[in-house]
């Protein structure tokens, strides 16, 4: 039985490609209105086509999550089209630094994952969440990973940023859920997706690995199942659900 997301209004960010597109595709059967935020414009347009092209109702807007004035934007013009905002999925990340020891860890690499991964998971709940508040009802879903609380990230600034995204999320779910409003993230497992297949090959190159690197991509889990998990916590069937999901 699908998950009922029927009239729902959703922010997909990071929908054009990965997990944040097989949840704009997933939502959007599942009977939602789709504004899908992203940098990659043509990735972007292509998820919002598929969906628009089967029957359902969703629009793209360039939004880089790390940019104030992109982001204020962004909600304001989503806000206006979506006519209010149910629910924000957040899923736009980046992973760069992997295998880099901290002493040879640029700054550029560190500041350019902590602005996307934490800054842009900031700037987009500060303005959904005070348009949510208006509402007194909201449902916030946030890309954490296993990587910032297991030490098994590749990459010491993305294990950083997703350690941030929990602590953020525990905090922001204390502040807003007297406004009415739901905060979780999701610490997916190693997921078959652009930035994970290009970490997966690039430290299999790093380790020399001898075991095949095919079998390890064939191993990863498919993103249309982390998808099924997201519409299931942005559903009301999850109301009880508090703090992060972890999945394998
Ligand atoms: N794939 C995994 O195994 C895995 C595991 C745990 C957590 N995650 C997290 O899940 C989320 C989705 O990752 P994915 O694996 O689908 O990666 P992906 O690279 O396929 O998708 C990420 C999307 O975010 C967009 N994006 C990047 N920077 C942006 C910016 N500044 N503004 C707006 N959009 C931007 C990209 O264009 C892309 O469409 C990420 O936050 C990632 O850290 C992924």
């Amino acid at each position: 039985m699908p998950v009922d997301l029927r009239k729902k209004k959703i922010i997909v960010t990071g929908g054009a490609t990965g997990i944040g597109r097989s949840v704009a595709l997933r939502v959007s059967a599942n009977g939602a209105k789709v504004a899908v935020f992203d940098i990659n414009s043509l990735e972007g347009a292509s998820t919002v086509n598929k969906i628009n092209n089967s029957g359902g109702n969703a629009r793209y807007w360039h939004v880089d999550v790390s940019d104030e004035i992109g982001v204020s934007g962004g909600v304001e013009a989503a806000n206006n089209w979506l006519e209010g905002i149910d629910i924000l999925i957040h899923m736009a990340g980046i992973l760069e630094g992997a295998g880099i020891e901290v002493d040879n860890l640029s700054e550029n690499i560190w500041d350019s994952v902590l602005d996307v991964n934490l800054r842009g998971t900031y700037l987009i709940c500060k303005y959904v969440s005070s348009i949510m508040k208006k509402s007194s009802h909201g449902i916030i879903i946030l890309a954490a990973s296993p990587a910032g609380v297991t030490g098994t990230s590749s990459s010491l600034a993305y294990g950083a940023s997703k350690g941030g995204v929990h602590g953020f999320t525990m905090v922001l779910q204390n502040d807003l859920s007297k406004y009415g409003i739901r905060v979780n993230d999701i610490a997916p497992g190693s997921v078959k997706t652009p930035l994970k297949v290009e970490n997966v090959k690039l430290m299999h190159k790093k380790n020399y690995k001898n075991f095949s690197l095919e079998k390890e991509i064939d191993e990863l889990i498919s993103p249309d199942d982390v998808a099924k998990i997201i519409a299931f916590m942005a559903s009301e069937d999850a109301k009880e659900l508090k703090g992060t999901v972890f999945t394998n």
